[in-house]
């Protein structure tokens, strides 16, 4: 299959020297990349700014802002078998990025924020036969949130997870699936987790193409 996984946070600027971003690290992402190239997938793997090394043979691109991420998701998405959406998109940009430092006043300084494009949305809106895979990350009503992400954006499962994923080597998931099952793993490493979502999406391929996948 061809896999396509977004990682990390994006980036949006403020002015030349600042932005609103979020902490996430990219480790989930890089982790599928890796476990789907084990599994002898291809891999195209679209990551924000982090620090990691991506594993050898994904083909990668990076960008900065939600709106890049955009973009090079739609120019790769036509051709994947599979999206897995683990980026930590950040939602609102700056309505009017600065082009110099903004220097520092006595009063307060309001920024205008405007909202970003939800990405995964749109990807299911042109969903066919592909496997799609998000990530719902909640501090409230976790399972209600999770479970109408699931719905809302066609996917077919959806991974649901709390902050403290971030940055973090294991984590504990839920994951519900379009076909009523539940899958909790408990502080388990990313890779593991990883190995879960390959094997769901597999699974998820094989149905909608119409093969026996119970063996
Ligand atoms: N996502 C996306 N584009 C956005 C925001 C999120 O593609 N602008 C994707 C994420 O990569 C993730 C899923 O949508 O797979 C859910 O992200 P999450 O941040 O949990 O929720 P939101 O969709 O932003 O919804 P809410 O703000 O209501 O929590």
């Amino acid at each position: 299959m061809k896999f396509l996984v977004t990682a990390g946070p994006t980036r949006e600027p403020i002015d030349p020297v600042r932005f609103i971003s979020n902490p996430s690290s990219g480790k989930m992402g890089f982790a599928v990349a890796r476990e789907a190239l084990k599994a002898e997938h291809q891999v195209v793997l679209i990551t924000g700014p982090v620090s990691l090394s991506p594993p050898d043979g994904a083909e990668v691109v990076r960008v900065v802002t939600a709106h890049d991420m955009e973009k090079a998701t739609r120019r790769s998405a036509a051709d994947a078998d599979c999206i897995v959406m683990t980026a930590a998109v950040t939602d609102y940009r700056p309505a009017r990025p600065r082009s110099r430092k903004i220097k520092k006043g006595r009063s307060e300084l309001l920024l205008k924020l405007v909202r970003n494009p939800d990405i995964l949305e749109q990807l299911a809106r042109r969903k066919g036969k592909k496997v799609l895979i998000g990530f719902a990350l909640e501090t409230d009503n976790a399972e209600r949130n999770a479970r109408r992400k699931l719905h809302q954006k066609n996917l077919d499962a959806v991974v649901l997870n709390a902050p403290d994923a971030f940055n973090a080597d294991r984590s504990s998931v839920t994951i519900y699936t379009s076909d009523g099952r539940t899958i909790r793993l408990d502080g388990a490493s990313k890779y593991k987790i990883a190995r879960e979502l390959v094997k769901l999406a597999e699974r998820f391929h094989d149905k909608i193409h119409g093969k026996d996948s119970s063996s």
